[in-house]
C-alpha cells in the first residue's frame, strides 16, 4: 500500500490521530497503542497525511537511519509551507538539519552541554530549586506545575543562556504556542492559530535579535555568548543564530516541565514506590529514566522519507512524513517486561524518552539533572504527597505529553525530620 495523496490536509504534528482526540484518550493513549502494535503497527492516517509507526523496532529502524528519514520538513511532499514559514529562523535549527549541516551546527554548543559541564552547576541548580520551594511549600498544596516545575527549568535555561529569567512568563506564552496543537480545525480556527505560531515565532526572533547584538559587542559567559561568537565568524548564519537560542528555549523548557509534572504523575500514582525513592531505597536515577520510558515527555517525532521504504510490508514513499511513536515503542512488550508496570528499579530500561540517533536529545544530561535536583529537592521538604484531586487536563500539543496543572497535596516536612539520604 502506498500514502494517498488526494485527501486530508494539515501537517502530521499539528494534529492528534482521531483515536487520540479526547481528553481521556490523550492523558492515557497506551491501550490505543498496544492496539496499534498488534494490528496495524506501520498504518497511513489519511487524516492528518502521515504514516504512524508504534513497534520498537522500526521506530528504531526510522531514528537509526537519518538518510532514509530525514528531519527536514522541507522535503515533505504533503506540507506546503507557507512562504513565510520557509524563512522562520525555527527551521534553520539543528532540530531540523540533515548531514553535515546538521553536525555543523550541534557542534557550536555540544560542549557546552556535556555532562561534566553541567555538573559544574548544580550547586547554582539547587540554590534555584530551593527558592522556589520556600515560597510553594507553605500551605500544604501546590500546583507542581505553576508553582515549580514550570519555573524550574525556565530559570534554569534563562540562566545558561544569559536572559534575565523576569521575562519567563513571555517564554512561557511563546514557548506554549509554538508546540501548541490546534483542537479546532476548522479553516478560520487553523489560519487564526498559525497567526499565531507566526507572531510568537517573530517575537521570539526580535527578543533574541536584540541579545545577540549585545553579545557580539560585550561577550559574557553564556551560551548566547557561544552562539554570537560563531556567527561572527560565520559558522552560523544569521538566521541560525537565532533558530538556535529559539530552540534551545522552547526545547529546554516545556519538556523538562513534563518530564517533572509526569513523575509526580506516576510517583502519586504509586505511592509505595515514591515511599521507596524519597527514603533512598530505589535510585532517583532508574526512577527518572521509568518516567521518560513510562509516561514520555515527548510523545512522537516526525520524519520524512528521502526515497521508496518498505515497512512492515508498507510502501512509503518519497517525500511522506512518517511519525515514530516514542511513548509506543517505550512500552513495546518485545523490548520491555510488563511494559504497563512503572518499575523505578527497571534495568535495563533502553527507552526512547530522549530519542535515538544523530538527534539524540543535546540537553539530556541537563534534563535528567535537573529532574534529580528538582526531586529530590521536593522530597527533602514534603512528606506524604498525594494526588491534589482534580480532573487533569492534557497540555494542548500533538507531540508534548504532560498535564497543564498537577495539584498536589503534602505535609510540609519538619526541619527535624531527618532528610533523605
Ligand atoms: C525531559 C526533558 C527533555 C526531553 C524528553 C527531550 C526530548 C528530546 C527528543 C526526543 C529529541 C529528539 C528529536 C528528534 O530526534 O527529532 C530531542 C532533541 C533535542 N533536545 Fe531535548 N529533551 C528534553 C530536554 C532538553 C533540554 C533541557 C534541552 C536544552 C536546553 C534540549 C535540547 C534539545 C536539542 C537542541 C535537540 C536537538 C538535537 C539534534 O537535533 O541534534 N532538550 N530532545
Amino acid at each position: 500500500m502506498s500514502a494517498p495523496t488526494d485527501e486530508g490536509e494539515g501537517q502530521s504534528l499539528e494534529r492528534v490521530p482521531q483515536a487520540l482526540s479526547t481528553r481521556e484518550a490523550w492523558l492515557d493513549p497506551f491501550d490505543w497503542y498496544a492496539e496499534m502494535r498488534e494490528e496495524q503497527p506501520v498504518r497511513y492516517d489519511q487524516n492528518r497525511q502521515c504514516w504512524d509507526v508504534f513497534r520498537y523496532e522500526d521506530v528504531d529502524r526510522i531514528l537509526d537511519d537519518p538518510e532514509t528519514f530525514s528531519s527536514n520538513p522541507r522535503l515533505a511532499s504533503a506540507i506546503d509551507l507557507p512562504p513565510e514559514a520557509e524563512q522562520s529562523p525555527i527551521l534553520e535549527t539543528m532540530l531540523t538539519a540533515d548531514g553535515e549541516r546538521h553536525g555543523r551546527l550541534r557542534g557550536v554548543v555540544e560542549d557546552w552541554f556535556r555532562p561534566r559541564a553541567i555538573t559544574q552547576r548544580a550547586e547554582r541548580f539547587e540554590d534555584i530549586a530551593a527558592d522556589l520551594l520556600e515560597d510553594a511549600i507553605d500551605g500544604g498544596r501546590m500546583d507542581l506545575i505553576d508553582d515549580f516545575a514550570y519555573p524550574f527549568p525556565v530559570i534554569v535555561i534563562a540562566e545558561l543562556l544569559g536572559v534575565p529569567s523576569e521575562d519567563r512568563p513571555q517564554f512561557r506564552g511563546w514557548s506554549e504556542t509554538l508546540v501548541e496543537t490546534p483542537t479546532d480545525t476548522s479553516e478560520a480556527a487553523l489560519e487564526a492559530f498559525r497567526q499565531r505560531q507566526e507572531q510568537a515565532s517573530e517575537e521570539l526572533a526580535e527578543y533574541f535579535e536584540a541579545k545577540l547584538e549585545d553579545r557580539a559587542r560585550d561577550s559574557k559567559d553564556d551560551l548566547i555568548s557561544v552562539i554570537a561568537e560563531a556567527a561572527g565568524e560565520e559558522r552560523l548564519s544569521h538566521e541560525e543564530a537565532l533558530g538556535f537560542c529559539m530552540l534551545l528555549l522552547v526545547a529546554g523548557n516545556i519538556t523538562t516541565t513534563n518530564l517533572i509534572g509526569n513523575a509526580m504523575r506516576c510517583l502519586t500514582a504509586h505511592p509505595a514506590a515514591m515511599e521507596r525513592v524519597r527514603t533512598g531505597e530505589a535510585p532517583i536515577e532508574s526512577t527518572i529514566e521509568e518516567v521518560l520510558r513510562y509516561r514520555s515527555p515527548v510523545q512522537a517525532l516526525a520524519r520524512i522519507a528521502t526515497r521508496d521504504v518498505e515497512l512492515q510490508g508498507m510502501s512509503i514513499e518519497e517525500g511522506d512524513t512518517v511519525v515514530p511513536w516514542l511513548g509506543s515503542a517505550n512500552r513495546d512488550p518485545a523490548v520491555f517486561d510488563a511494559p504497563d508496570q512503572f518499575r523505578v528499579d527497571r534495568a535495563p530500561n533502553p527507552h526512547f524518552g530522549f530519542g535515538r540517533g544523530t538527534h539524540y536529545c543535546l540537553g539530556a544530561p541537563l534534563a535528567r539533572m535537573e529532574a534529580r535536583i528538582g526531586l529530590n529537592a521536593l522530597f527533602e521538604r514534603t512528606a506524604d504527597v498525594r494526588p491534589g484531586g482534580e480532573r487533569l487536563q492534557p497540555v494542548r500539543s500533538a507531540f508534548i505529553y504532560g498535564v497543564q496543572e498537577l495539584p498536589i497535596e503534602f505535609r510540609p516536612r519538619d526541619d527535624a525530620e531527618s532528610p533523605p539520604p
